[in-house]
């Protein structure tokens, strides 16, 4: 009788709301998951090795190896993101890349070495020096482009253009025997750009 479909419409309802719960439920865990990449990928947890002196690799492996991924194939500048870090490899072939002065004064900036074969090295931190997102390298620019609000750098880490007040902060780095060392607990930021002081 009556009693019997208010029952059953009871069950239909719950058996939709149940339903509407667990599809918000796996929304909800989707979302959290996607936002919690983004941020990961924005802020990296930096824990794992930051703060510290690492071997981030050899320095005969880095001059044999050819950067594939460059689309410009560009021979001999070569980059690795270590601990939030990029190993910027300079060799007498891709020095153009900075021209006259610029090079000069770039490349006689702290925590620049140069090897005995002439090559320079910097140890660059990704983290963008405007509000602090992980600036990743575009292979076609040959430049540093963050995602966050276009603050431009440079292969060195020079400030180019964008709202970040100054270049991009550089690790100490040696050069130990075949070992690249960075210490990522020192930083040295870059001098400030002349022209970000109005910005
Ligand atoms: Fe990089 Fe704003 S955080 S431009």
């Amino acid at each position: 009788g009556g009693a019997e479909a208010a029952e059953l419409a009871k069950q239909r309802i719950s058996r939709r709301r149940f339903l509407r719960r667990s599809m918000l439920a796996v929304w909800g865990v989707s979302a959290t998951s996607a936002v919690a990449g983004a941020l990961f990928y924005l802020y990296p947890n930096l824990s794992g090795g930051f703060g510290s002196v690492l071997t981030v690799g050899k320095v005969s492996e880095f001059k044999a190896s050819k950067p594939s991924e460059f689309k410009l194939e560009i021979q001999g500048v070569y980059h690795r993101p270590v601990a939030r870090t990029y190993i910027i490899h300079l060799d007498a072939s891709t020095q153009f890349l900075l021209k006259g002065d610029d090079l000069k004064s770039q490349l006689s900036s702290e925590n620049v070495v140069k090897d005995k074969d002439g090559s320079y090295w910097i140890a660059l931190y990704q983290k963008c020096v405007h509000l602090g997102c992980t600036v990743p390298f575009r292979d076609n620019c040959v430049s540093f482009k963050c995602p966050c609000h276009g603050s431009h750098y440079n292969v060195t880490g020079e400030f180019l253009d964008g709202p970040a007040p100054r270049s991009l902060d550089r690790f100490q780095l040696s050069i130990d025997g075949d070992n690249i060392v960075v210490n990522t607990g020192a930083i040295n930021a870059t001098v400030a750009h002349p022209d970000a002081t109005t910005r």
